[in-house]
This record gives structure tokens, sequence and C-alpha cells, in this order.
């Protein structure tokens, strides 16, 4: 018979050791049609300090503070189409997909943002300096570091998607994840331009 601690039988066997992180649901099949294993589904961090238990504190921590503020508080109650647990339960599986790499999230965010009749640019603002002190207040510094880098990039997306109708930003168009003042008809007014003139021969 084996014993299972002699060296030769102590070889660790990562795929197959790895728990799914809680609460996760990444599916069976990955997009690239191949199987996801135990290791992918428990999910990679990329900053080692993250785990689910960290994305839940700052999701639950950071929409605590949406939900306080007057502007952004308005503009969820106007569009979103779920109720609050649901929200955050699909924020958390986002945020472990972003971060800990376990392809759980097959959601649309721009889709999502489009259909908001009233967003604007300093909402974004906003939503990212809540994001910063949440970020602060319940990660070390490097998980801190990483989910802000990761939200302003998302956020610069999300806004050339909304406001600069799919463009890409020209260089030095934002500061701090935000569109500066005065790109936006910049931008718009270039596309007008280029879209009068005649085509060349
Ligand atoms: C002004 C800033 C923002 C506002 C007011 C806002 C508001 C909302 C609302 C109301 C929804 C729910 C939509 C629904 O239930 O149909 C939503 C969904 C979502 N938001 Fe935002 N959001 C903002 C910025 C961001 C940023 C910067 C990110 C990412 C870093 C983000 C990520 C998401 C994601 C992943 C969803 C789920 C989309 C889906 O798959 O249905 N949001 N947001």
């Amino acid at each position: 018979m084996q014993n299972r601690s002699s060296p030769e039988c102590s070889t660790p066997e990562p795929q197959e050791s790895a728990q799914p992180a809680p609460g996760t649901s990444a599916p069976d099949i990955s997009l690239s049609g191949r199987p996801v294993t135990r290791l992918q589904r428990a999910g990679i961090p990329l900053e080692p300090s993250i785990d689910a238990d960290m994305v839940d504190r700052l999701v639950e921590t950071f929409y605590g503070k949406v939900r306080q503020d007057e502007r952004l508080a308005k503009l969820f109650a106007q569009d979103m189409s779920k109720d609050w647990p649901e929200h955050l339960a699909q924020m958390k599986g986002f945020w472990r997909s972003v971060v800990m790499q376990t392809s759980e999230y097959n959601g649309r965010p721009v889709p999502a943002h489009m259909k908001m009749s009233d967003i604007k640019p300093e909402d974004f603002a906003r939503w990212l300096e809540l994001f910063r002190e949440a970020a602060v207040q319940t990660c070390t510094k490097g998980a801190a570091e990483l989910f802000v880098n990761r939200a302003e990039t998302i956020a610069k997306s999300l806004q050339m998607a909304l406001f600069l109708r799919g463009v890409i930003a020209p260089p030095g168009a934002f500061e701090n994840g935000v569109l500066k003042d005065g790109v936006i008809e910049k931008v718009r007014q270039e596309q007008d331009e280029w879209a009068g003139r005649p085509l060349s021969p």
C-alpha cells in the first residue's frame, strides 16, 4: 500500500487541489472551447494579496458609498434593471473575472451603460473617486493600485463608447480616467468634418 506522505507521493497537483472561490460560477467550457480546470475556476489573482473575500469587501464598500451619493444613487435608481443584491453579486463576479481571472463574468458593460439616458463624464469622475476611496479602505496597497488601474482603464473605454461614438480618444484626452473638458466637442467636430469630406478618387 502506498504511503501518501512519502516524498514520491507528495508531488502537488495544483490543478486538482485548488478550490473554487466562494460564490464563483465560472462556466465549464472556456471561450476557447476547452474545459475550464479547477485552478482556472478558483482564479489566478493578478496580485498575491487578492482573494474573493477582498473583492466582496471592496464591492460592498464601494456600492455602499454609491448609494449614499445623491447623484450616483439617482442614476442607479433610474437605470438599474436588477435589485441591489443581484447587482452586487454580478459586480463581484465581474471583479473576480478582472483581477482573479475566473472567467465567470459574461455580461456586456457597454450596452448596459449606453442605455443610461443621463450619464455624463463628471459622473465617471465621482464613480472613480468613490472607487479609489473604497479600494484604499478595503485592500492592500498593491491590490488597491491594481483595482484602481483596471477601473480607470474600463472607465475610459466606457466613456469612449458613450461620449466619443466609439472613437479612440486622442493622446492626453483623459485625466485620472475621466475625459477632459472640451474633448467631446473637439472629437465630434473632427468626425463631422471627416463625414462631410468628399471621397478621394
Ligand atoms: C458614472 C459611472 C457609472 C454609472 C452611473 C454606472 C451605472 C451602472 C448601472 C445603473 C448598471 C446596471 C445596469 C442594468 O442593471 O441593466 C451598471 C452595470 C454595470 N457596471 Fe456600471 N456604472 C458606472 C461606471 C462603471 C465602471 C467605471 C465600471 C467598470 C469599472 C462599471 C461596470 C459595470 C458592469 C460590469 C455592469 C454590469 C453590466 C452587465 O453585464 O449587465 N460601471 N452600471
